[in-house]
């Protein structure tokens, strides 16, 4: 393919796993309203397939089907890596994209830019430059990768330049444009489900989110949590304290129920106050953050979003990729530190814990951002070509 006709093609837009739907949902929505942009073609990788994690937060994001799906399904991060790439190289053969737009840092994400890169298409990276400095994380390894293939990089908050800086990527290739899970976010508030519908459609009663402290949210699905016995059991131990305190309302991620049952822990789960749910559809998970009095969490998305809702936020990792969260919002790092956790627990209960404010252009607009200065781009990189 030539650059002058691949600069007339679509659009590719890459999702495959639950955080990228809520990022790609307004990018789609603001791309349909730029006429000067190309067709934009959405690729669902099937990384998820199942309907909680995939069909039903489709609904509530009011995301359109995706015009290909490449069904990869589970396996290694090899196995499940190389799929991709494989399903993927002839969808780019034959729709001669302009640029392969792809969000977050799933597998799917790291996948589809190397196809594309090694083609000569533009890669576009939205959320880039974040980074955890931990290469045992997967994630890490595919952010790092990814924004080394990335033509274009869109930014969330500004300690990612300094990381992309130091990794020489230049400057011109990198623009701040605010954070896109807030424009979802935004959009899910005036539709989520209050906390007392999710946990009585659940079959729990919903009384149990109406108490003196209110409640508390958890979700975790790092395998740095779930995958090894010896961690779930601290996990465990550590929910069934802070239940103690207040209830906790806990939808479970299908990997770690998994590991749960694999370890033989299911029985730890039984305490009145732990109120564990499937997986949640994105408005009753908005629905529960946003009314809650703590969360805790492994979810990259979920820092985010509660420093955006002034939730004060206990992350069990010992790092994060989004410090401003933490600088500026309400997310504060605590590890699996049981006495740690049970002290922020004391403290959020007594006067409210962390209060934060809002970081720089998460102001629900980042969409409409991100769909002018693409339009820009494109059209100076056509010229270019010419
Ligand atoms: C993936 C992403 C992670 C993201 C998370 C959100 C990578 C490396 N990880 O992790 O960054 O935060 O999604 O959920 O890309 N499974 C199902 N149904 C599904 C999909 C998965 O039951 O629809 C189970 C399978 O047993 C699978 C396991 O969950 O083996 C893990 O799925 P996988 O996509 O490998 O990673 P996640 O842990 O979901």
């Amino acid at each position: 393919m030539t650059l002058r006709e691949s600069l007339l093609g679509p659009v590719l837009c890459v999702v495959g796993a639950r955080p990228n739907y809520m990022k790609m949902a307004p990018l789609l929505r603001a791309f349909r309203k730029q006429p000067s942009l190309p067709r934009a073609v959405l690729v669902h990788t099937g990384q998820h397939y199942d309907y909680a994690l995939n069909d039903r937060l489709f609904q509530d994001l009011e995301l359109p089907a995706p015009d290909v799906n490449l069904a990869v399904g589970s396996g290694s991060h090899a196995v499940q890596t190389a799929e991709v790439m494989k399903r993927f190289e002839p969808v780019v053969d034959a729709l001669k994209p302009s640029a392969v737009l792809v969000v977050g840092d799933v597998n799917s994400t790291l996948a589809c830019s190397l196809v594309a890169a090694k083609k000569g298409v533009a890669v576009i990276h939205v959320e880039a430059g974040l980074r955890s400095f931990d290469r045992s994380m997967p994630e890490e390894i595919n952010r790092v990768l990814t924004d080394q293939l990335a033509d274009l990089l869109y930014t969330t908050e500004r300690s990612a330049h300094e990381n992309l800086a130091r990794e020489g990527i230049p400057p011109q290739r990198i623009a701040f444009v605010g954070n896109l899970m807030i424009d979802s976010l935004h959009a899910a508030l005036p539709k989520a489900v209050p906390a007392e519908e999710v946990v009585r459609r659940a079959g729990a009663d919903p009384a149990c989110v109406r108490q003196a402290h209110g409640y508390g949210v958890v979700t975790l699905h790092r395998p740095s949590n779930v995958d090894e016995p010896a961690a779930l059991v601290e996990v465990l131990d550590i929910l069934r304290a802070v239940a103690a305190r207040l209830p906790l309302v806990w939808p479970i991620h299908p990997r770690t129920r998994a590991s749960i049952e694999r370890a033989g822990l299911m029985a730890a789960l039984a305490h009145p106050r732990l109120i564990c749910l499937p997986p949640q559809g994105y408005l009753e998970m908005v629905g529960l953050l946003a009314r809650a009095t703590v969360v805790l969490t492994d979810s990259g998305g979920v820092q985010e979003e509660t420093t955006a809702l002034g939730v004060p936020c206990l992350t069990l990792r010992q790092n994060t990729e989004r410090p401003i969260t933490i600088e500026q919002g309400t997310n504060t790092l605590v590890g699996r530190d049981r006495a740690k956790i049970l002290t922020c627990i004391d403290e959020i209960l007594r006067n409210g814990g962390k209060r934060g404010r809002i970081p720089e252009l998460w102001d629900g607009r980042s969409a409409d951002r991100i769909a002018d200065h693409l339009s820009d781009w494109l059209r100076n990189r056509s010229r270019a070509a010419t």
